[in-house]
């Protein structure tokens, strides 16, 4: 068959997702089902692992039941199962990964256990026309990472962040200056009325070869501004936000200008394209200066829709439709991963 119908399952953050994707040759999103948890962590101020593990258990049942009946499939119609395996939080990737291992073994389906690394970095050949090798950022809250995709499962991590991850360091940032969590969305909404020359903070690690990054001493450089000025006002809070999300923009453009160089002396010839992935590509001002960084460069500059580009279980489906399209894959063995680099 040209085209397998998969059903994939994620749950290695706070986000309970199911969708059933049928491809290659389709490249069909049947359904994409997904139920964040952002309300049941807001009090806390971040995803509390306890608390994200026992509200998989309760819903992914019906999660997956839902994504079945959208994509109006039976058990009949899927060819196999992808979940994330790792890496994440364990005790959510557990409940996932061995709810898919169970439905694989009762209704007799090959399993893909998938990296959930692997799902960000591919679902750009789902949503677009896109050809190995191409570069991804991947920009969450629980990574920053440069990859050279030069085809399924082969992968080269060409920078990372030496501390924070990006989104991360909005989270923190957000919360030391009194913003709701998850804090990206209320730093651009800040951003947007301040007053960018204010304040000065630094490019960490711009100084230094290679494509690796640094984003905690942004966040301390923002404190010790902050504390000289408290009580800061709301003006303030908007300016400081204005000047965090500036570096930041300018950091990741300087980065991907360096790792465009870098992937047109591995592959001269190719025309580069770099795609972004992960929720801190929902932010305005980081989207512009990438897509300018690669107008620059004469490089493709692919941005999948946003739902695609947070966590989702389409990308874990078409993950494993990539990996069974090379051949059989039977994972039922495949132990769950907290850790697990591409
Ligand atoms: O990919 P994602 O939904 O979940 C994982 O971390 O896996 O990313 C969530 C992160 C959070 O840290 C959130 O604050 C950040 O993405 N984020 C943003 C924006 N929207 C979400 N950061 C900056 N600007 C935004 N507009
Ligand atoms: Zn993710």
């Amino acid at each position: 068959a040209t085209n397998l119908t998969v059903l994939g399952i994620e749950t290695s953050c706070d986000e309970t997702a199911a969708a059933v994707v049928c491809g290659p040759a389709h490249k069909k999103i049947l359904s994409n089902t997904i139920r964040s948890q952002i309300d049941e962590h807001t009090e806390f101020g971040g995803v509390v692992p306890e608390i994200a593990a026992r509200a998989h258990i309760e819903i992914l049942d019906r999660i997956v039941a839902e994504a079945m009946n959208e994509a109006g499939c039976g058990w009949d119609d899927i060819d196999a199962i992808a979940a994330t395996a790792g890496p994440g939080l364990i005790g959510g990737v557990i409940v996932g990964f061995m709810t898919a291992k169970a439905i694989a073994m009762a209704a007799g389906k090959p399993i893909v256990g998938v990296n959930h690394l692997e799902g960000h970095a591919l679902t750009a050949r789902l949503t677009d026309d896109l050809e190995f090798p191409f570069l991804l950022l991947l920009v969450s809250g629980g990574h920053s990472q440069f990859l050279l995709v030069r085809g399924v499962g082969d992968y080269e991590r060409l920078g990372t962040t030496i501390d924070d991850a990006i989104g991360e360091a909005f989270d923190k940032t957000a919360k030391l200056l009194g913003l709701p969590y998850p804090g990206g969305p209320h730093v651009e909404k800040m951003a947007a009325k301040g007053d960018v020359s204010r304040f000065r903070l630094p490019r960490p690690l711009l100084d230094r070869p290679g494509l690796d990054m640094s984003f905690a001493g942004l966040k301390t450089a923002l404190r010790t501004q902050a504390k000289k000025l408290e009580p800061v006002d709301e003006q303030t809070i908007a300016d400081l936000c204005a000047a965090f999300q500036r570096s930041v923009s300018d950091v990741l453009a300087a980065r991907t200008r360096s790792a465009l160089d870098l992937f047109r002396t591995r592959h001269p010839g190719v025309k580069p394209a770099i795609v972004v992935a992960g929720g801190v590509a929902a932010n305005q001002e980081i989207r512009n200066s990438l897509l300018a960084a690669a107008e620059e460069a004469d490089a493709r500059f692919i941005a999948p829709p946003m739902r695609l580009c947070t966590d989702n279980a389409a990308m874990i489906a078409w993950a494993g439709i990539e990996r069974l399209r090379l051949g059989p894959v039977d994972d039922m063995s495949l132990s769950p991963r907290p850790r697990w680099p591409l």
